[in-house]
């Protein structure tokens, strides 16, 4: 099996200090998931500890003010992630954690992938499925069928993760080493070396060449004014709109246009309060 060699390449090679993996609590493992969804593993690994230090449990987060959450989300981008955790730290302190697929994916931000995640790692129930991000898909798909994940159905990929789980390896391991695998060898552009999947690799064998994708430029996009104006507005609330609009006007592309698409965005996504600020 493509797998076999797993355990013992995860044994002596997997990323063991990442300290959401040292713990089964749905709340640490929920707020790292969270946060690794669309930001790298260093960038993550403080901020992970600086955040549940002030909110050690769903309950303490709960309590506070959701620009409280915002300002501690900071520099991590994609806020409306953010805004979700807290909406789920209310929901599971009012009626506890959900133990089954369906139950939390009913929760505010939680997806098929975190739902699974929180089976895999956390103590709320039990997984039958490996989560599979991204990075997990672009393994099995490499590895197993010669292709990228784009051009392989979900259920496909699904199918293959599961039934290559090496016999007496944990779901919960079996996931980590493939997060492993992806992260320091089967990257976008592969890094065969050392891969402990390399001998057996479809996608090696095939010679397959990687188009390198082509990343939205964050400098003068839409994003970047969502985060000034928000950044701006949580600093000092009470602002003008018309010094609001000064304060930003230095980004890129910082039209009046944009700044009011940009401020009604924030406003649908429930992170600023609608009012007239944006519309002078
Ligand atoms: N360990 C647990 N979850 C992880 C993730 N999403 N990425 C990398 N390592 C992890």
């Amino acid at each position: 099996m493509w797998t076999d060699s797993l355990p013992t390449w995860f044994a002596e090679h997997g990323r063991h200090h990442l300290p959401w993996r040292l713990t089964t609590d749905p709340w640490r493992v929920l707020v790292s998931e969270v946060m690794l969804q669309q930001t790298s593993v260093g960038r993550v690994l403080p901020r992970w500890d600086r955040f549940l230090c002030r909110w050690p449990d769903a309950a303490v987060c709960a309590a506070a003010s959701l620009d409280d959450v915002l300002r501690e989300w900071q520099g991590l981008g994609y806020p409306r992630r953010a805004r979700a955790l807290w909406l789920t730290a209310a929901r599971v302190t009012a009626g506890g954690w959900p133990a089954d697929d369906v139950g939390l994916q009913a929760l505010p931000g939680v997806g098929s992938y975190t739902a699974r995640a929180l089976l895999a790692f956390s103590d709320v129930g039990t997984a039958r499925v490996p989560p599979r991000d991204v990075n997990i898909g672009r393994v099995a798909a490499r590895a197993v069928l010669g292709s990228e994940p784009a051009h392989v159905s979900a259920s496909v990929l699904d199918a293959v993760i599961g039934e290559s789980r090496p016999p007496g390896m944990p779901i919960r391991e079996y996931t980590y080493a493939l997060f492993d695998v992806g992260a320091l060898h089967c990257r976008s552009q592969p890094r065969c070396e050392g891969c402990p999947l390399a001998h057996g690799c479809a996608f090696r064998r095939s010679g397959a060449v990687v188009v390198r994708r082509h990343h939205p430029r964050y400098q003068g996009s839409l994003r970047q004014l969502r985060g000034a104006i928000l950044a701006t507005v949580l600093e000092n609330p009470r602002l003008a709109s018309a010094s609001l609009r000064r304060a930003v006007s230095g980004i890129a592309g910082a039209t009046p246009q944009r700044f009011d698409e940009a401020f009604a965005s924030l406003v649908i996504d429930g992170l600023l309060p609608g009012s007239d600020a944006g519309v002078c």
